[in-house]
This record gives C-alpha cells, sequence and structure tokens, in this order.
C-alpha cells in the first residue's frame, strides 16, 4: 500500500534516491507538504527546479549540530510536523574516500567520516527531528541502511567502513524504536535496503550487478514508500528489504 503522508521530510533529496522520493511524493495529490533537503547547490539543480507550491526546499548537512538545528527551527517556523521522516543522505565514497578492498587500505581518517555521515548523522537527525513528528497519529521515521551492513549476510568481505556504519546505524534504529515505543506509541522506525540502485553512489560498482537486478531511482522510490505504507506501529525496529522481507542483522 503506497504511504499516506501528508507532511513529510526527505533528508539528502538533491539527486539519487532521495530525489526520486521526493518526486513520488508530489504526484500524490493526498500529500499535502513536502520538506526536502539538499546540502549544495551544485548537485541540486533537479530538486530547485521543481516547481510545486507544496514543496519547501531547505539546506541541510547531517554532520553539522547547527545545520540539524537550523532545520528544526525552519520545520517549527513553517509549522510543518512531519508524520514522515525519511533519510536518504549518505555515502559510499567521497573524494579520496573509496570502499577498502582490504584492511590495509583502511584509513581512520575515511572511516571516521563514514560513521559519521551514515551513523551518527541519522541519529541526531532523529533526535532533531522526533520532537516535530505527530504523538497521536501514525508516522514513519525510516533511514536508507544497505544488505551489505548485514553482519548475518557478509559472505563476501571488503568495504569495511560502509559495512560497519551501515551496521552501526541499523544498532542505532532498532535502539531508538525501543526508546520511543511508549513515548509515540504510533511511530514505525525503519531502517530498509533499498536495491541496488543507479545513482552517483553506485556507478563506479554498477559492473558486477546481474542483468535486471539495477533498478532506476523511480522504481526503488516507489518501492520504500510502498513497503513503508505496509508498516506499522508494531513493526517498529526492523531492517527490511526493498521487498519487505526481513534481512538478518
Ligand atoms: N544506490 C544504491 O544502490 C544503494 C544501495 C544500498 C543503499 N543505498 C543507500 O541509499 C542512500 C541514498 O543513496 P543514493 O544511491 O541515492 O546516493 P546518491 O545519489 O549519491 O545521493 C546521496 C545523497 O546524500 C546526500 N549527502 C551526502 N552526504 C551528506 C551530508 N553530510 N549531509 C546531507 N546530505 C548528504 C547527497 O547530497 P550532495 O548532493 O550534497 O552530495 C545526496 O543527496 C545512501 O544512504 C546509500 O547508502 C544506496
Amino acid at each position: 500500500m503506497p504511504i499516506n503522508s501528508q507532511t513529510a521530510l526527505i533528508v539528502g533529496a538533491s539527486r539519487g534516491i532521495g530525489l526520486a522520493l521526493t518526486q513520488q511524493l508530489l504526484t500524490d495529490s493526498a500529500t499535502e507538504r513536502v520538506c526536502a533537503t539538499f546540502r549544495q547547490e551544485d548537485t541540486a539543480e533537479d530538486l530547485l527546479a521543481i516547481n510545486d507550491r507544496r514543496l519547501e526546499v531547505v539546506k541541510v548537512d547531517i554532520t553539522s549540530a547547527n545545520s540539524l538545528k537550523a532545520l528544526a527551527g525552519e520545520l517549527q517556523a513553517l509549522q510543518h510536523r512531519p508524520d514522515v521522516v525519511i533519510n536518504c543522505a549518505g555515502i559510499l565514497h567521497e573524494g579520496d574516500l573509496q570502499p577498502e578492498k582490504s584492511l590495509g587500505q583502511c584509513r581512520e581518517e575515511s572511516l571516521s567520516r563514514l560513521f559519521l555521515v551514515n551513523s551518527i548523522g541519522p541519529l541526531m537527525l532523529a533526535k532533531s527531528t522526533l520532537p516535530l513528528m505527530p504523538r497521536n497519529r501514525r508516522c514513519h521515521f525510516a533511514v536508507l541502511s544497505a544488505m551489505v551492513g548485514s553482519i548475518g549476510d557478509n559472505r563476501l568481505g571488503g568495504w569495511y567502513g560502509y559495512r560497519a556504519s551501515k551496521a552501526a546505524l541499523n544498532q542505532f534504529m532498532k535502539t531508538l524504536a525501543i526508546e520511543y515505543r511508549r513515548s509515540y506509541p504510533q511511530l514505525c522506525v525503519t531502517a530498509i535496503h533499498p536495491g541496488t540502485t543507479d545513482s552517483d553512489l553506485s556507478r563506479p560498482f554498477q559492473a558486477n550487478v546481474k542483468p535486471g537486478k539495477l533498478y532506476t531511482p523511480a522504481e526503488t522510490a516507489r518501492r520504500i514508500l510502498g513497503v513503508l505504507g505496509d508498516r506499522q506501529a508494531e513493526d517498529s525496529g526492523e531492517f527490511v528489504n526493498w521487498d519487505g522481507n526481513h534481512i538478518p542483522w
């Protein structure tokens, strides 16, 4: 069932899956408002070109406490109480930072950066935005995790930092779900693997993807909204695949 969101917040919406989620939500006439965030104008042209009175765009870097504080202030000023928050911000590579093939390639600086963007940033986003989310109706806090963050499913090794940062993200979401069970009884927290999607993040690593297993951002966005739409508060704290099935921790 497609998600029924009146007021959504999509973080990391400049390109890739976040942009497609924003576009998809805006095709639904039931969506009243979408707040979509970008980090820099250079990569956000498509988002900034969307002309829809229901869309607000806000500049956010999830690694900056000040930026997250400003986001919360902006949402309050707009009286925007999101019932759906989806964090799409994440990195696999960034400049010199590339996924490690071996222990010898692991660098403290890159590992710290991966944890800051992929694990700590989304948790701090939850800290800033959960107080603004409604307590009296169904709502979702979801993050884009990755299958390679599954410890149980790790058969290939490699990608130390990315894998571990997504595993840490999953643990953060599980812990958050447990804490908020009482105070937000209608909240569903989800870590979701979006499936291998054609984006700047996956582009350098697409050569080994099996035919038919690389999805467009639009297909992925539709699936994510479908999976979230089927999830209830009692499902909170799970790690799920794009088809809705559970992934082992
Ligand atoms: N694509 C896949 O196959 C795949 C598979 C598994 C999981 N995922 C996960 O899905 C999520 C989205 O991936 P994607 O494929 O859409 O990647 P993408 O096209 O590279 O988009 C990444 C988004 O994250 C934003 N971002 C990066 N660092 C940020 C920061 N510090 N603060 C705020 N925003 C930041 C980027 O903004 P800028 O434009 O400013 O850089 C961009 O909007 C990621 O978490 C990724 O790990 C993707």
